[in-house]
């Protein structure tokens, strides 16, 4: 039998926000694949169905002109495939190689983290979201474009109103208005910074990209555009992976009192937390044409969402998929950071500021645990985190 928008799933947008594993499990035992009437898009919820549709961009784009993202930002990396996506993406890739980000980040990420940390550790409790997540990649993103930690106040504002046009599914015109006019002051500071490693160039990301002399260098104007998806591509992910590693270490103690007692573990920690609480839950995806997958029809223009969280769950890859495990050999096939070609630029970025992250709280503040006065709420749908993260330790 053939689904075509047959509504197989009797599940609400309010379900999948505060608790979707149940409805990707239901949804695993069937065909994977379920047309959501409230959300008007289809679900895909299984591993090999997820891989099939983020490898094939021929048939599965990530932006089209009417897309929230395309109408915020314009044509990027993240909104193009094929050859402009690769030439796009291509001039940024080298300074995020693994050996580039660390010789490039690993000391400035460590001055963010400590600075961040010695304004919480004396006082023995703190809401870590606030305090410490939410800014060491601001932090982390201003020194990897050389840009003064003075902007930071000023890249939070315009970060949150791109956040509530990225999810504007009501068209309200005001949201995008605001969000049109943070672009084009993001747009003037890069611009500046263009302007001064043009005139004297550095071995930062930026006067690479700028000095570029290839025939088909990008003009300033894709610089902007694609320094835009890389500045705030970094920042609520790596917030919700540090709250996300810390909120699961401290509902497992076994796996907190192992990560205590032997730091080597803690990028196993980081990867088991990017699969079993994934930051970024969904990838969306446009359908070009006319595409059956299994026993469902996708017709062109409809809406998919490859449920990344879903698929780190599913358990023909994943054996006892919703315990938090750090001794899983195959923790590495996760699909947080998705796959194919648009594949995560900065992995290695976000992975070496977690590490950073967990093994400085870890040593700075012992018997680290959530706090008994408050209770912790972890929502989402697309991207998954605590709204807030209140956490005590012994000073
Ligand atoms: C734990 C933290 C992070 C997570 C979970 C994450 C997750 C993802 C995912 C799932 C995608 C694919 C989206 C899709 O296919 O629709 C993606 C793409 C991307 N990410 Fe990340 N990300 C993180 C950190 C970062 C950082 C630190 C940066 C940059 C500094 C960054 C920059 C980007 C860019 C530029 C893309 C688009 C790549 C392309 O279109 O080819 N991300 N990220």
């Amino acid at each position: 039998m053939t689904h075509d928008r047959t509504p197989c799933l009797e599940i609400t947008a309010e379900a999948l926000d505060r608790d979707p594993y149940p409805a990707f499990r239901a949804l695993q035992e069937e065909s994977s694949v379920g047309w959501v009437p409230e959300l008007g898009m289809w679900l895909v919820a299984g591993y090999r169905e997820v891989e099939a549709i983020l490898r094939n961009s021929d048939d599965f784009v990530t932006g089209t002109p009417d897309s929230l993202i395309f109408d915020t930002f314009g044509e990027h990396m993240l909104t193009t495939e094929g050859a402009q996506h690769e030439r796009f993406k291509s001039r940024f890739r080298g300074a995020f190689s693994p050996a580039r980000i660390r010789a490039s980040m690993e000391q400035k990420t460590e001055a963010c983290s400590r600075l961040l940390l010695d304004g919480i550790v004396g006082s023995g409790k703190a809401e870590f979201r606030k305090a410490y997540a939410s800014r060491l990649p601001v932090l982390s993103i201003l020194s990897l474009f050389d840009i003064p930690f003075e902007e930071e106040p000023k890249l939070r504002l315009w970060y949150d109103g791109f956040e509530q046009a990225l999810s504007n599914f009501a068209r309200r015109e005001d949201v995008r208005a605001r969000a049109h006019g943070y672009v084009s002051e993001f747009h003037v500071l890069i611009r500046h910074h263009i302007a001064r490693v043009r005139a004297a160039p550095d071995d930062s990301l930026l006067s690479q990209v700028v000095n570029d002399r290839s025939d088909d260098r990008l003009d300033d104007a894709e610089v902007c555009r694609n320094a835009s998806i890389v500045f705030f591509g970094g920042i609520s992910t790596v917030e919700a992976v540090v709250l996300n590693c810390l909120y699961a270490l401290c509902t497992h103690p076994d796996a907190l009192s192992s990560v205590q007692r032997n730091t080597d573990l803690i990028p196993q920690a980081i990867e088991e937390t990017l699969r079993w609480l994934s930051p970024v839950q969904s990838a969306t995806r446009h359908v070009v044409r006319d595409f059956s997958l299994g026993e469902s029809t996708f017709r062109e223009g409809d809406i998919v969402n490859c449920m990344l969280g879903a698929a780190n769950h599913d358990p023909r890859v994943f054996d006892e998929p919703t315990a938090y495990r750090l001794d899983r050999t195959n923790v590495r096939k996760h699909l947080g950071f998705a796959l194919g070609p648009h594949f995560c630029l900065g992995s290695n970025l976000a992975r070496l500021e977690a590490i950073t992250a967990i093994r400085h709280i870890l040593e700075r503040c012992p018997d680290i645990r959530l706090s008994a006065d408050h209770s912790t709420d972890v929502r989402g749908f697309e991207f998954r985190q605590p709204a807030a993260l209140h956490l005590e330790w012994r000073v």
